[in-house]
């Protein structure tokens, strides 16, 4: 093997001539005088045909002995092959094995249950190849919105002294002797943190000790969050609207053959791209589940699954719902002006029955009303001095919103189970490998 070695896709566009790859066998046939090897890399599949009368009887019997998912290097002739996956074939000369492989347990079609606990061998699948692939894509487009809005990257502890979210969901940890929790989210943190920089943004992992089997909650996923300083309630529903809508323009520009690989219908990913997203408040949304659906709902009840699928059901776009119950909502959101039982809170319900990708709201600035709700949820105050600073010395107007990243992704690529949009999932019956 003499020359530089050439991703799969950079083979298929030259074309022609010879060339050298590598990767690992994702399928293997033949006789005792040809054989088919089907090579995978990170970019792309090749047929791989090596013929005993090229590379003589030795090296034939090493070929033979090939099992799926073992690595090689080849070299050898593209020639255009209409019949092979990927228009092309290799014929091959010369060819190294690099490592063996015995009998490799996994492939398509298997139990939920093994493959998840295959899963480090599971990821070499071309279905779990494509998710990855649209989860970095996804990744680097929301560093990419909210850097190129001026935003800062930020990070907040992970190892936090309160709750944030609800003290149902907090994993608590022993911290040399002392409890302490795991971040549910990192806003406490950054709300102090707007006063020095004004526009920041993170992603970060959050930690949730949901006891719900759904398809929909991981106990560790990743947050991307934001807050501003001097922004409305407007601004952070703009904010969340522009970074879906670039992360999704993002995949549908880079990942068209992953897409296509786990057969999603890229229609609605375009219109959502494209089209603005619907806005409604939680009393609008009760009139028309009322209407359309003939579900009622109290006035004041958190919207459920059943009620946020019937939503999406309704429209092939986002729905931000906004001006929640106050009841139902975390400490921090404001009130509104113009009526005190409700906040300026939103969720964005995603599309086909995928339920909220992100929660966020404007900020309430009253320090008393803080302290209040704080107490009316169990929580003392006094715990959270450091957060009530921040309405103490140069209070502004400001809000936030977080994102968890595996919805996000699940969505774009119509995955069953959110276990599916991250590499080792973690939910309460699973944490290995
Ligand atoms: O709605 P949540 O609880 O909001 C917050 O944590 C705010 N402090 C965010 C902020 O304003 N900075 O969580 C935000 C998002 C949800 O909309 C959801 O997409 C995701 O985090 N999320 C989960 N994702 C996967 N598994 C779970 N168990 C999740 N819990 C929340
Ligand atoms: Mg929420």
């Amino acid at each position: 093997m003499t020359m530089p070695f050439i991703s799969i896709n950079d083979a298929i566009a030259k074309g022609e001539g010879d060339v050298e790859i590598r990767g690992w066998v994702h399928r293997e046939r033949g006789s005792n005088v040809i054989k088919f090897v089907v090579l995978r890399d990170s970019t792309n599949l090749m047929q791989c045909v090596i013929e005993k009368s090229v590379v003589g009887d030795k090296k034939y019997s090493e070929i033979d002995k090939i099992q799926i998912e073992a690595s090689m290097e080849l070299r050898g002739e593209l020639k255009a092959e209409p019949r092979a996956p990927n228009g092309f074939e290799l014929h091959v000369k010369d060819f190294k094995i690099i490592g063996t492989s015995d009998k490799f347990p996994v492939k398509a079609g298997q139990e939920r249950e093994f493959l998840d606990d295959n899963r480090h061998l599971w990821l070499r699948s071309r279905r779990m190849t494509a998710i990855l692939k649209i989860r970095s894509t996804v990744f680097g487009a929301l560093h990419e919105y909210f850097r190129g809005e001026g935003f800062y990257e930020y990070q907040s502890p992970i190892f936090q002294g309160m709750q944030a979210e609800g003290g149902s969901t907090l994993f608590s940890c022993n911290y040399f002797g002392k409890p302490i929790y795991l971040a549910q989210t990192w806003q406490l943190y950054a709300e102090p943190a707007i006063f020095a920089l004004e526009k920041i943004y993170t992603i970060a992992p959050s930690f949730r000790a949901e006891k719900s089997k759904t398809s929909r909650h991981l106990t560790e996923y990743w947050h991307a969050e934001m807050e501003v300083a001097w922004a409305n309630f407007k601004d952070i529903q703009d904010h969340g609207e522009g970074a879906i809508k670039h992360a999704v323009k993002r995949v549908l520009e880079r990942n068209r053959e992953e897409l296509k690989i786990l057969e999603r219908d890229a229609k609605i990913l375009e219109n959502v791209a494209t089209k603005p997203f619907l806005r409604m408040t939680y009393d609008d949304v009760l009139k028309l589940l009322a209407q359309k659906c003939k579900l009622k709902i109290e006035w004041g009840k958190d919207l459920r699954t059943v009620e946020e699928d019937e939503l999406s059901k309704l429209h092939d776009n986002f729905v931000i719902v906004t001006h929640y119950p106050k009841i139902v909502k975390a400490f921090y959101m404001k009130e509104s002006p113009e009526n005190p039982e409700v906040v300026h809170g939103c969720d964005f319900i995603a599309p086909e029955s995928y339920g909220e990708i992100i929660g966020g709201s404007e900020r309430e600035s009253d320090i008393e009303k803080i302290k209040q709700r704080l107490t009316e949820q169990g929580e003392d105050p006094a715990k959270y001095e450091f957060y009530l600073d921040t309405r103490r010395y140069g209070s502004v107007p400001h809000g936030g919103f977080g994102m968890g990243v595996e919805r996000l992704v699940s969505w774009i690529c119509k995955l069953d189970n959110i276990k599916d949009a991250i590499p080792f999932p973690r939910t309460m019956l699973r944490y290995t490998p």
